[in-house]
């Protein structure tokens, strides 16, 4: 972080902490699973891509099968999702013969540890969305948007502020600042303010969505976003760090710790309308998965076999769909283009 600046938006802030080059948490980490400080949904059970495997075939079967296909994992992590999808679409090989996959991943590290994983796989990496041309595309986001950087607005004694970092030799602290809402809305074209108390979004995914909807818009494409959030109007302040698998200290664990927050998807529908594209659905991880009929999988890859294997099995699968683990917290939203009628999983 550059020793000049004192100040720092927060999303300045969040974006130094994870993607600084040198030594951002996600450009030296390998953040993932038990040993790591978090787990994601593919890291905990197969199951979990199998399904999505089986969502994105029928996709492409209800799109009548088109010969070219691109599937874009958006922030592969340690690239076991894309690795178990891959696995399955061999089931389907008219599917995969169809297909190319791709990864869009900024962190050179983890696209190192992609790489080795999926070297037995064609798999092409860009380094931009403007590599994609419109076609064909389904872009797939397991927690992809909640590692994008944040901006935070509070509404004090009715005048908007925006939060900032303050940074005075060692110490960091959250300073408020007076902010002109109606010119943060001017460049975001739209309200974001109305009835709320505190504004909470990422402009980088703001950007992306409207990246993305050119890609899928004039043609027949989708992006599946699968991340914790909530449905409510009202926006709040989720920001956390995380480490070790617990809250942690923002501040204190600085470039060590993931630094996230929970999506509003109800904010993520109205963008979808700006837009013009269609929302099929917002649901559940728990429903998502059970309607693609991952218990029923679960009871065919655990038959014969031993106790112990069973119940490690069915111990993942009530993480993934446990309404107080996983199953709850996490949504799942299909956005596509206002041509497709597509609900299975919704
Ligand atoms: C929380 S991890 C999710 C990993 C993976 N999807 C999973 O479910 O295990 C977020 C991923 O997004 C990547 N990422 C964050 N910002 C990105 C950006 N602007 N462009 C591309 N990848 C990004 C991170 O490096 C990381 O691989």
């Amino acid at each position: 972080m550059s020793l000049n600046k004192k100040i720092f938006s927060l999303d300045e802030f969040i974006n130094q902490a994870l993607y600084n080059p040198k030594n951002g948490y996600y450009m030296k980490n390998n953040p993932f699973g038990a040993k790591g400080d978090f787990i994601t949904s593919p890291n905990i059970s197969i199951l979990f891509a199998e399904m999505l495997s089986i969502w994105t075939v029928l996709f492409w079967q209800n799109l009548k099968c088109p010969k070219k296909i691109n599937l874009i994992d958006l922030g592969s992590g340690n690239g076991q999702m894309i690795y178990d999808m891959i696995n399955s679409f061999k089931n389907f090989p008219e599917f995969y013969n169809s297909s190319n996959f791709i990864i869009l991943e900024k962190s050179p590290y983890l696209k190192k540890i992609q790489k080795e994983k999926l070297k037995k796989f064609k798999v092409r990496w860009i380094k931009n969305l403007n590599e994609i041309k419109e076609g064909n595309n389904i872009f797939v986001a397991n927690e992809f948007f909640d590692a994008l950087p944040i901006k935070q607005f509070f509404k004090i004694n009715n005048k908007w502020n925006e939060r900032f970092v303050k940074i005075e030799k060692k110490n960091k602290c959250f300073i408020n600042k007076n902010s002109d809402i109606k010119k943060v809305e001017k460049k975001l074209g739209f309200k974001i303010s109305k009835n709320q108390k505190i504004i909470e979004y990422s402009p980088l995914a703001i950007e992306y969505l409207k990246n993305i909807s050119k890609k899928i818009s004039g043609k027949k494409g989708a992006l599946l976003i699968i991340d914790y959030g909530y449905l409510e109007d009202s926006m709040k302040d989720t920001l956390m760090a995380i480490k070790k698998h617990t809250i942690s200290n923002l501040f204190k664990e600085f470039k060590n710790s993931d630094i996230t927050y929970k999506l509003n998807f109800k904010l993520l529908k109205k963008i979808t309308n700006i837009l013009k594209l269609k929302c099929q659905g917002i649901t559940t991880q728990r429903n998502f998965l059970t309607n693609l009929g991952i218990h029923q999988r679960a009871e065919i890859i655990s038959k014969n076999l031993p106790f112990s294997k069973k119940a490690d099995i069915y111990y993942r699968l009530k993480r993934l769909v446990d309404k107080n683990q996983m199953g709850d917290l996490f949504k799942v939203m299909l956005i596509t283009s206002k041509k497709i009628n597509f609900k299975l999983g919704f």
